[in-house]
């Protein structure tokens, strides 16, 4: 399988470098394709430009190959951390410029937008891993899990890739290292079983 692999942290030694270096191992170890962006390290430019807004818009040739290689995908790997309930902005404007019309979902006939949105990924499935500094009880009652809902609902489900599964990894500042080994074991399991 074809499988895309979408990093957003700007720390190469950070632990969601180290999730991504896992989940890629598990993939290539398991025989897939993987089509990976640090879109730090590939300093990703996250403005969606007004011009680029319509489905018939001119893509530079970076944009395009992104969208191509979305559109191909089997499936998804994200691996960001929680920045004030969302992804980091590099992120969201990565989702803005490349889960476009066209080829992450469309309008139905006679629909200018306002209805409901077909999507249009053939990716079967995503797979999301967060870290974070908040207890998971605290996460969900006080903030009400904002990521669950962008990334399963917002956008998968939208784009229609609707088997989902996301891992948040807590409490990354007070973590030991047996801790993290363990996390990093889980990783390459999910990342096995999921794809
Ligand atoms: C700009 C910014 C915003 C953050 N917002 C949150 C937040 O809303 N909730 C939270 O639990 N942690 C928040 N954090 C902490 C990060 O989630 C945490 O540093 C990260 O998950 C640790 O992973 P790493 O070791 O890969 O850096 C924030 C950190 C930064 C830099």
């Amino acid at each position: 399988m074809k499988i895309s692999v979408i990093l957003a942290h700007p720390d190469p030694s950070s632990f969601n470098h180290a999730i991504a270096d896992r989940a890629i191992f598990a993939l290539e170890d398991n025989g897939h394709d993987v089509c990976f962006h640090d879109l730090y390290k590939e300093n990703f430019d996250p403005v969606l430009p007004a011009e680029e807004i319509p489905r018939d818009a001119l893509l530079s040739s970076e944009i395009a190959l992104h969208c191509k290689q979305a559109a191909e995908a089997d499936g998804f790997i994200i691996i960001h951390p929680n920045w004030w309930g969302t992804p980091p902005a590099i992120l969201t404007g990565w989702v803005d410029r490349i889960m476009r019309p066209g080829v992450a979902y469309e309008f139905l006939e006679n629909d200018k937008g306002e209805g409901v949105p077909n999507g249009l990924l053939n990716a079967g499935k995503a797979l999301v891993f967060n870290t974070s500094n908040t207890e998971s009880e605290r996460e969900q009652k006080v903030f009400l899990d904002p990521l669950e809902t962008i990334w399963k609902n917002c956008i998968f489900d939208l784009c229609g890739v609707h088997t989902f599964h996301r891992r948040m990894f807590n409490i990354i500042v007070t973590s030991t290292h047996e801790q993290r080994t363990m996390w990093l074991k889980e990783v390459e399991e999910t990342v096995a079983a999921f794809f």
